[in-house]
C-alpha cells in the first residue's frame, strides 16, 4: 500500500490552490508533477556548477558523472544496459532522429506497420520516413468498440517486406495496454524491428525491454515525475550499426553518437532522482531494479483501486460514455476518455476545470484514435488521468461534478 498522504507531501505542486481549495492534477497523461527530491537534484547541478563533458576538471567530471548515473538509472528503469540509453530533447525528437537513420536502410517496396491507437509522435515520424523512401505504410487498427489493439491486428499485416513495427505499450488517449511480446516475436520472425512508444506506460507499469522483446523503446521523464527530457533505448547492436545523423566530432560509438549537441545535465540528474523516487515507493531492496518492481506493484494496487472507483461511479451516470476498456485490471492503465451526452467535450472539461479538476479535452495528439472513434471532428473526448499521487477524494470530486452535468 502507498502511504498516500506522505507521498503527496513530497510534491510541492500538489498543494496549489484555486478558489480556496486544492486543485486536483488529473492531467498526468499530459505530464506529471515533480517531487521535491527531483527538483532539488535539478537545482543542485546548477548550484554546484556544471561544465561540458570531457574536460577532465571538476565541474566537467561532474557532467560525466551525472550522465553516467542517468544512464545507469534508466537502464535499471527499463532493464537495459547503460550503453543502450540515449538522452534527447523529448520522445518526438528522438523518434524523428531514429526514423531518419532507420529509413536509410529501407528500400522502395519495403513496408512498415503503424497503428491507429498511437500518439502522432509514433506515427508521423515513421510515415514521413516511409514516404521519403518509397516504403508502404500499413495501418493496424484497434477495435473502437472495446478500445483494444489485438496483437493479431499487427501480426496479420506482417510479411517479409515489413522492416518496422511501431506500436505503443499504453495508449495516452484510452489507457489501453498493448500485449507487445507476441508482436515482437512475430516481427522478428519476419526480420522486422519493433519500436515501442512507452511514454504513456512510464508512470504506471514496470517496463522490461527484455520481456517486451523490442528493439527500441522511448519514454519521456516528464510523464514519470521527472523533467522535460526524452530517453531512447536501443539494442546495442542496432545503436552501433545504424548510421546516426551526427556532427563529425561527436562520438562515433553508442550511446553518445545518438545524442546531438549538448545535453541538459540538470535534467539528466533529475531523471536519476525520478527513478530513485519511484524505486523508493517499493521500499529498500537489494537492487534498484528490485525496488522498482515492488514500487510498480504498489502503484498498480493504488491506481487499480482509483480506476474501480471511477468506473463504478460513471456506471451510475447515464450521460457519461466511456471509450475504452470498461474494467480495471491488466488490460488498461488509469487513463479514461469519456464523452458526456449533450455537452461538447470542451464544455464538459470546462466544468471540471472550474472545480479545480485539471483535465484535458480534444484529441491529445492521438489523432487516428479519435478519428476511429468518430469524435475527431466533434471536439474529441474528455481525458481524466489518475497517477499514484491522486486520491479517492479526487475521484469523488470528479464524479460529483460529472453527476451535476
Ligand atoms: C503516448 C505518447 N507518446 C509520445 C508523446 C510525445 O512525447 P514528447 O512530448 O516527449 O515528445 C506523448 C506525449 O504526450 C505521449 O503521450
Amino acid at each position: 500500500m502507498l502511504p498516500i498522504e506522505e507521498v503527496r507531501s513530497r510534491f510541492p505542486a500538489l498543494h496549489r490552490r484555486e478558489n480556496g481549495r486544492e486543485v486536483a492534477y488529473l492531467d498526468g497523461p499530459g505530464g506529471t508533477q515533480m517531487p521535491q527530491i527531483v527538483i532539488d537534484a535539478m537545482a543542485s547541478v546548477l548550484e554546484d556548477g556544471i561544465s561540458n563533458l570531457g574536460g577532465g576538471y571538476g565541474a566537467s567530471i561532474a557532467a560525466d558523472e551525472v550522465t553516467a548515473s542517468g544512464r545507469k538509472a534508466m537502464a535499471d528503469f527499463l532493464n537495459a544496459d547503460p550503453g543502450e540509453i540515449v538522452f534527447g530533447q523529448n520522445m518526438t525528437s528522438l523518434t524523428f532522429a531514429l526514423s531518419r537513420a532507420l529509413a536509410g536502410t529501407w528500400n522502395p517496396g519495403d513496408a512498415i506497420v503503424v497503428t491507429s491507437l498511437d500518439h502522432d509522435a509514433n506515427y508521423t515520424p515513421w510515415v514521413r520516413a516511409a514516404e521519403e523512401h518509397g516504403v508502404e505504410v500499413r495501418l493496424a487498427k484497434f477495435d473502437s468498440t472495446t478500445g483494444v489493439l489485438d496483437p493479431e491486428a499487427i501480426i496479420d499485416l506482417l510479411d517479409d517486406r515489413v522492416r518496422l513495427v511501431a506500436v505503443c505499450l499504453a495508449s495516452n488517449a484510452l489507457g489501453t495496454l498493448v500485449d507487445i511480446p507476441p508482436i515482437s516475436a512475430a516481427a522478428h520472425e519476419r526480420g522486422a524491428v519493433v519500436f515501442v512508444d512507452a511514454v504513456h506506460a512510464g508512470p504506471h507499469v514496470s517496463i522490461d525491454v527484455e520481456t517486451l522483446g523490442c528493439d527500441f523503446l522511448a519514454v519521456s521523464a516528464y510523464k514519470f515525475f521527472g523533467p522535460h527530457i526524452g530517453i531512447l533505448y536501443g539494442r546495442l547492436e542496432h545503436l552501433a550499426e545504424l548510421d546516426a545523423y551526427k556532427v563529425r566530432p561527436a562520438p562515433s560509438d553508442p550511446p553518445g553518437k545518438w545524442e546531438t549537441g549538448t545535453q541538459s545535465f540538470e535534467s539528466i540528474a533529475a531523471v536519476t532522482a525520478a527513478v530513485d523516487y519511484i524505486a523508493g515507493l517499493g521500499g529498500s531492496g537489494d537492487t534498484r531494479r528490485a525496488s522498482l518492481l515492488r514500487a510498480h506493484e504498489n502503484i498498480s494496487v493504488h491506481e487499480t483501486s482509483l480506476s474501480r472507483q471511477f468506473l463504478a461511479g460513471i456506471g451510475q451516470l447515464s450521460k457519461v460514455r466511456l471509450s475504452g476498456v470498461p474494467e480495471a485490471g491488466d488490460r488498461r492503465v488509469s487513463t479514461f476518455a469519456i464523452g458526456v451526452d449533450g455537452y461538447h467535450p470542451g464544455d464538459a472539461a470546462q466544468r471540471l476545470l472550474a472545480n479545480g479538476l485539471y483535465v484535458w479535452s480534444g484529441h491529445y495528439y492521438a489523432v487516428k484514435a479519435m478519428a476511429e472513434l468518430g469524435v475527431l471532428d466533434e471536439g474529441g473526448l474528455v481525458r481524466i488521468g489518475f497517477v499514484h499521487y491522486n486520491t479517492s477524494q479526487e475521484v469523488d470530486r470528479v464524479l460529483d461534478t460529472l453527476a451535476a452535468l
